[in-house]
């Protein structure tokens, strides 16, 4: 085994349950957990609020993005996300930011400007990194690959409830399953570091497991690949 703890990889579609699972597989194995997701997100909302015309992103060198002073700051278990001092948190899920991450995530200057701070935060091992392109671009070493994924009105469904609080309508669900599908889709079409399987990662289908033995699984496989 390595002498450095392992880095765990989870990539998976919108709604998969990536973050939340990412978190408490962190939290048992006693490593740090990494949204990756929330970078982008951040750069969405930095880019939003600035004024920056959403017809100029595309042109935007990636020198460009230094001025917002997106930075990741361990803290305890995660890591926070700052805009300059402003620690970023539920500014990142407004329907807005969610709605134009995607077309924003396929620049290839928006990855390569946020690459090293994932690197980074990878760099003494003991990571458990959640994304699109963990285990592909990211963290292509990684000692452990997970690739997530859920029917697609189970996810909706999951995500409407997550945010509302309350069980979605049959048309409500439609819905969102619709935004979630788009994303979903131009994540895996995009050319640089699509949605995909890495190769060597095993797929965990949570349709039907629970939370905890969705965790249980995950948990089980990291020390068959790590206790050896
Ligand atoms: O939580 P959810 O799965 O809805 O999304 P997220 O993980 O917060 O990611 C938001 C968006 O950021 C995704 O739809 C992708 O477009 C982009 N993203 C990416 O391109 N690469 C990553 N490693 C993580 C997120």
């Amino acid at each position: 085994m390595n002498s450095r703890p392992p880095i765990i990889t989870l990539d998976g579609p919108a709604g998969s349950g990536k973050s939340t699972t990412a978190r408490e597989v962190a939290r048992r194995l006693g490593f740090r957990h990494l949204d990756s997701g929330a970078l982008y997100r951040a750069l969405t909302f930095a880019l939003l609020t600035s004024g920056t015309p959403e017809e100029d992103w595309p042109e935007l060198p990636r020198k460009d993005f230094d001025r917002f002073h997106i930075w990741l700051r361990p803290e305890g278990p995660r890591f926070e996300v700052l805009l300059g001092e402003r620690v970023l948190t539920d500014e990142l899920r407004t329907p807005e930011v969610t709605a134009k991450v995607s077309p924003l995530s396929a620049l290839p200057a928006v990855r390569e400007w946020l690459l090293d701070a994932q690197r980074q935060a990878g760099r003494e091992g003991g990571l458990v990194a959640d994304g699109r392109d963990m285990g592909t671009v990211v963290f292509p070493n990684a000692e452990v690959k997970i690739y997530l994924t859920a029917d697609l009105r189970e996810r909706a469904f999951r995500r409407f409830l997550e945010r509302s609080g309350t069980e979605p309508s049959d048309a409500e669900l439609t819905l969102e399953a619709g935004k979630i599908q788009e994303r979903d889709e131009r994540d895996s079409s995009r050319v640089f570091a699509p949605l995909k399987k890495a190769p060597g990662a095993i797929e965990v289908d949570t349709s039907f497991l629970s939370f905890e033995a969705q965790v249980q699984v995950i948990i089980d496989h990291v020390k068959s690949l790590t206790e050896r």
